[in-house]
């Protein structure tokens, strides 16, 4: 159920039965020569859709902007500063709980918008805000690790991974016809995060981070996609027990 495609009695009548919203989150950013400006946003969504299909929860629509400033000096990327992206989280919060939400759950596509999503959770519960509020990071939950290892063991990396290059690969194959398949070295650097968007240009220089998206295929991210969604039931089923104080 996508809440784009609801009327205002509709999310009355589902509010008076349920109190959970899903929010997919993403990025705008470099995924290298391999993968798509879009992959952090495209992945949470699709994520975050099937999940609401298979649960029968509402599914709000995308946020596609994140924080993602150390990937600014690769162009096309665009980032919300920490403070504009805890403030969005903070607003979009607000407005649900004012609507009777009570427990809103972010479906995350990127490593950046964690801090800033848990930051922005500080402020609402300071401020006294009643509810649950959460973020799931679909790449950081244990099964999705465990396969994306048996997959690409140590080729997985940790930006513009395999794992999340496949998926796209797999919703959106069209978009890689261009892109180039040719391999490179993978290297594992030592370093200190975070990386002004100068310095993470010297490290990593054609915006990978230790992986190999070259790996990618649309059968990998098939696999991924539903192990994803499998793993981030589970952890949504653990919010919805969650007695509310
Ligand atoms: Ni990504």
């Amino acid at each position: 159920m996508l809440l784009e495609n609801l009327s205002y009695v509709e999310v009355e009548s589902y509010l008076a039965e349920k109190d959970t919203i899903l929010i997919p989150i993403g990025s705008v950013e470099q995924h290298s020569p391999y993968g798509l400006i879009g992959t952090d946003f495209i992945t949470a969504e699709s994520i975050a859709r099937e999940v609401g299909k298979r649960l029968d929860l509402l599914v709000a629509p995308t946020l596609p902007y994140g924080m993602s400033q150390h990937h600014m000096g690769f162009s096309g990327t665009v980032t919300l500063s920490p403070e504009t992206f805890t403030k969005v989280i903070k607003d979009i919060t607000t407005s649900l709980l004012d609507h009777g939400f009570k427990r809103i759950i972010y479906i995350n596509g990127h490593g950046g918008n964690i801090n800033p999503a848990k930051n922005a959770f500080d402020q609402l519960k300071y401020e006294g805000k009643k509810g649950i509020f959460t973020i799931i990071s679909w790449f950081l939950l244990g099964d999705v690790l465990n396969l994306a290892k048996e997959l690409f063991e140590d080729k997985e990396g940790h930006h513009a991974t395999p794992s999340e290059v496949s998926i796209t690969k797999y919703l959106r194959p069209d978009a890689f016809k261009n892109k180039p398949k040719n391999e490179k070295e993978v290297e594992d650097k030592e370093f200190y995060w975070p990386l002004s968007k100068e310095e993470f240009k010297k490290v990593f220089p054609d915006g990978r981070m230790g992986s190999a998206p070259w790996l990618a295929t649309e059968k990998y991210g098939k696999l991924i996609l539903e192990e994803a969604t499998r793993a981030t039931i589970a952890e949504v089923r653990k919010v919805l027990k969650m007695p509310l104080v």
